[in-house]
Order: structure tokens, then sequence, then C-alpha cells
């Protein structure tokens, strides 16, 4: 059974996670500047959320912001993160009346206090929602999740909480940045680029890829559905033969 823009099918991803890239692209190829490129994408942004709520998508990570984009010019860092504030001061509310639970991964303690607060007062007002759970990776970098679980958990060693032989992947996994939702089932990237460029990692291990070359700014619901669609039509065989998974 088909509608528009909303596929009812059993092997619907449960955890979507999206690089939303080629932002700076899109804005060039008009002859604009890259910051021109950052605020289309909020449009874009609305349209995936909105999407992955008509299709009972249980999670949809976004990564925003990586640790490694502190290095572009301090002018687009700073709109990056004004965009941010504005984005949460005008869409929270609407985001907790369709029951979104907003959440963000990442060290959030490089932020300005202003956005610390923005973004706790608003993980707090949609903490208990039953709706889609909307994660948004915010000075995020995979490599950092891992070594911090480690500290972490390194730590609880150190203090006598749990010993060597406790760890297993199961309890390494209850330290890193999103541990109580779905392992990632499809990965997205816009922006024609192949790579994971440090997005989530060890929740990527068996994810299925989709990459597009449309650029941020004209993602629509249309190209989700086709990514959607494309990995409803995959087989996935977690180290399985075909026919194992067939029978
Ligand atoms: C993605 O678009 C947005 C962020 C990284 C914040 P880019 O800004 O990377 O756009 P391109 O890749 O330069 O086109
Ligand atoms: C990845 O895009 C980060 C985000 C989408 C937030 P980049 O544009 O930073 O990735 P690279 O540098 O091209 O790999
Ligand atoms: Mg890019």
């Amino acid at each position: 059974m088909e509608m528009e823009n909303h596929i009812v099918d059993p092997i619907m991803p449960k955890h979507v996670a999206i690089i939303m890239d080629g932002n700076g692209r899109w804005a060039k190829q008009k002859g604009k500047i890259r910051t021109f490129g950052h605020k289309a994408g909020v449009d874009a942004v609305k349209a995936s959320v909105s999407f992955a709520i008509k299709n009972d998508i249980a999670v949809l990570t976004l990564f925003a912001f990586s640790s490694e984009n502190w290095n572009r010019p301090v002018e687009e860092v700073r709109v990056l993160m004004e965009l941010f504030k504005l984005v949460l001061s005008s869409e929270v509310k609407k985001l907790h009346k369709n029951k979104v639970r907003l959440r963000v991964i990442g060290d959030i303690s490089r932020f300005d206090a202003k956005l610390v607060d923005k973004i706790s007062k608003a993980e707090t007002m949609t903490a208990n929602n039953t709706g889609l759970t909307l994660n948004i990776a915010a000075n995020y970098g995979g490599k950092w999740d891992i070594v911090n679980a480690a500290k972490t958990m390194c730590a609880q060693v150190q203090d006598g909480k749990i010993v060597l032989d406790d760890i297993s992947e199961t309890l390494f996994h209850s330290y890193t940045c999103a541990n109580d939702l779905p392992e990632v089932d499809l990965l997205i990237r816009t922006g024609g680029e192949q790579r994971i460029s440090n997005f989530l990692l060890w929740q990527l291990a068996y994810a299925e890829l989709y990459f597009t070359d449309v650029y941020w700014p004209d993602f629509s619901e249309e190209v989700f559905l086709q990514a959607v669609t494309n990995f409803s039509e995959r087989q996935r065989r977690f180290g399985l033969t075909g026919e194992q998974v067939c029978s």
C-alpha cells in the first residue's frame, strides 16, 4: 500500500541517521555565501522530521555539527551557532506538540551558556514524549564518543564498580551516546561524498548506507522516500547466508 510520501512497509528502518551535507556547495552554485546554504538547510531538516513522524520512524539522528567543524571560518561557525539557537526557539513547541522527544548528543560543554540552556530546556520539556526521538548530533565525533565511553568505563573499573571481566560489547555500548536507542538501520548522506566523516562509528556497525548527490537544502520527503524504499529492497544478512535469512 502506498500513499504520498508515506509507505506502509514492514521493513521500515527504526533508526535513520543523516549526514546533512552540501549546504555550502548548494549556496555557491547559486552565487551566494555558504551561510545562505545553512539557512536554507533548515527547511530540509523540517521535511526530514515530518517524513519520520508520518512514517513512524522511531529515531532520527541528524549530524548538525561535527567536532571538526570548529576549524571552519569563525563567521561560519558563529552563524551555525546562531541558527541552532534560532531553530530551537522557533521549533521546540511544535516538536513537543507532535510528541517528539528531542535530544542532543555530543560534547555540548564547548557551546556558549545560552545555547546549552536552550538545549537543556528543550530536552527537559520533551523528555517524556512517546513519538519520534529526534537526536541532534552537535559537536559530535564518533571517536570522541568511543573514547568517552572507554574513559567512563575505566573510571568505574578503577573505583571497583565493575571488574575487567564485566567488559563486553553490551556493557561498552551502555557507555556510548544514544545507548538506549536501537542501532542505526539506515545512514543517509547527502551532498555526494561517500564517507562517514567521524559520525556515529560504534552505532553504524551494521547500518545500510545510502548516498545521494542531492545537496542538503534540496533534501525533501521525496528523497527520503527514495532512500527508505531502497533500504526496504535490501537483504540484511548480519553475517548469515541469504538462504538462512530467507528460511
Ligand atoms: C553541511 O554542509 C553542514 C555542516 C557541516 C554544518 P557543508 O557546510 O559541509 O556544505 P559543503 O559540503 O561545503 O557543500
Ligand atoms: C560532516 O560534513 C559533518 C556534518 C554534516 C555536520 P563535513 O562537510 O564536515 O564533512 P567532510 O569534511 O566533507 O568530510
Ligand atoms: Mg561538507
